[in-house]
């Protein structure tokens, strides 16, 4: 521990976006997590996303929505639709063609709803799934989908410190799979995900972050939003769940099982507005 205490758990409402799996599906492999091969059962994954949606509404933060697009059954995850801070937009180019079509889609949202200050990018990055916003700092993954190249486009555009963290395990693949931000100066992750350097990092800049076990991160634990006091994550992640109570935080369980078969839960399903 060192001997800074973090500021008690306070939450503050927000803005999201969230996009009905109306689509969704499991018909091609992107990540290890995806087997087309295996049916999916589109009403109860919509299911579970209302009551996602719902629980945010309860808790007092604005729910967004895109239209979802027929042919693009990952466009659920709008986590990865483009970054958001302080009314910038970053789009998202994705790495995968099977995704492609969803930057534009997301792209055109923003113009539509007033958003001025917006960067097609060059570079890869997949929106919030490899870029997560901690206080005036940016937390960017690499490894597997957003290119390196994108943490510089990202540090220019938004004018904010961008911290670039090696991945290292394809289960893994987005920051947001291994790494949640709880609060202004909190975060939670889980140790195996990350490059040796890039773990070393995250205990200079985190030393009193909780560590998930591998369980908990296997279940997609860290996949959480959180509003500075509730964090809302997949309820299997019972040691999460318990040492997030230890901090004074409000965790609330949700089930995505169905979502999870495409890899993605909670956080993958919320971009947020900021
Ligand atoms: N099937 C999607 C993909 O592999 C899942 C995306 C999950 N989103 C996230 N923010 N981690 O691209």
């Amino acid at each position: 521990m060192s001997g800074r205490t973090p500021a008690a758990p306070v939450a503050t409402p927000r803005r999201l976006l969230m996009c009905r799996p109306q689509y969704f599906d499991v018909s091609y492999s992107i990540n290890p997590w995806m087997d087309p091969g295996k049916p999916v059962d589109t009403t109860l994954a919509l299911l579970q996303w209302e009551y996602l949606r719902d629980l945010y509404v309860r808790l007092g933060h604005t729910v967004e929505l895109i239209e979802p697009l027929r042919g693009l059954p990952d466009m659920v995850f709008a986590a990865n639709g483009a970054t958001v801070v302080d009314g910038k937009v970053l789009g998202a180019r994705f790495r995968h063609v099977e995704r492609t079509a969803e930057g534009p889609a997301y792209l055109e949202w923003f113009l539509r709803h007033g958003y001025r200050d917006v960067l097609w990018p060059d570079a890869v990055n997949e929106g919030e799934g490899d870029y997560l916003v901690v206080g005036r700092k940016i937390l960017a993954g690499t490894g597997f989908r957003t290119d390196p190249r994108s943490h510089a486009e990202a540090q220019e555009f938004f004018g904010l410190p961008v911290v670039g963290l090696q991945l290292v395990d394809p289960n893994f693949y987005h920051l947001d799979t291994a790494l949640s931000v709880l609060a202004e100066d909190q975060v939670m992750y889980y140790p195996g995900a990350f490059s040796p350097g890039s773990l070393a990092v995250l205990r200079t800049m985190f030393p009193d972050a909780i560590e998930a076990s591998e369980s908990d991160a296997g279940v997609f634990g860290l996949n959480a939003f959180s509003d500075g006091y509730n964090v809302v994550l997949p309820q299997a992640a019972a040691g999460l769940i318990e040492a997030l109570k230890a901090r004074g935080f409000h965790p609330v369980g949700v089930d995505l099982a169905e979502l999870l078969r495409a890899g993605g839960s909670v956080k993958c399903c919320t971009l947020e507005l900021r």
